[in-house]
């Protein structure tokens, strides 16, 4: 089975509120299952199981919080064995215009180096789901509608990846 993990840092609240959402969409694709932890929770083992991976974060100073960076950084141990997954950032912050596109940008820059897979979109934030403070039922919405995406890709990707390995064995 195809799954994704959702991985979230929260120190109030509100990207714990877009994690959840995230997860609904994920699940709500036939033949997906996903993992939801908080950072300080996530392994590389759970990095190496995925096949895509949703990295949720407060914006902090523009940026990712450093408590999931730190996560990144954790995985220089596996690099290049993350190479195709699917990747997709989503974030919170204090005010609108007030970092959340580079904060996420920040999260997909670190995918990029990781080798991973980025879908943009047309339908909504390009750059991924943000909410400003406590999440609108119109963010939330937008989180679920990611989840849905990633996992769908996340399922073409894996099923590729199989029949690749079955043809070149
Ligand atoms: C250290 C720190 C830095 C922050 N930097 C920003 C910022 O650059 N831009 C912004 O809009 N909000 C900023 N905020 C506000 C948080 O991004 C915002 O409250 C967020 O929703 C908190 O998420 P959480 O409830 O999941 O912890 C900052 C908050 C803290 C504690």
């Amino acid at each position: 089975m195809t799954q994704v993990l959702v991985t979230y840092f929260s120190s109030t609240g509100n990207t714990k509120a877009m994690a959840e959402a995230v997860a609904a969409g994920v699940w709500s694709v036939e033949g997906v299952e996903c993992v939801l932890k908080t950072v300080p929770q996530t392994t590389n083992d759970d990095w190496l199981a995925a096949d895509g991976i949703i990295v949720g974060s407060p914006t902090y100073f523009g940026q990712m919080s450093s408590r999931v960076k730190q996560m990144f950084d954790v995985t220089a141990k596996i690099y290049g064995q993350l190479e195709g997954k699917v990747g997709a950032a989503f974030t919170t912050s204090g005010g609108a215009g007030c970092g959340h596109e580079t904060t996420n940008m920040s999260i997909i820059t670190a995918m990029l180096v990781a080798g991973m897979v980025i879908q943009g979109t047309t339908q909504g934030p390009h750059f991924g789901p943000f909410a400003v403070e406590a999440p609108d039922e119109k963010a939330l919405r937008q989180a679920r509608e990611m989840g849905v995406r990633v996992a769908t890709l996340a399922q073409r990707l894996a099923v590729s990846h199989q029949l690749s390995a079955t043809r070149n064995p």
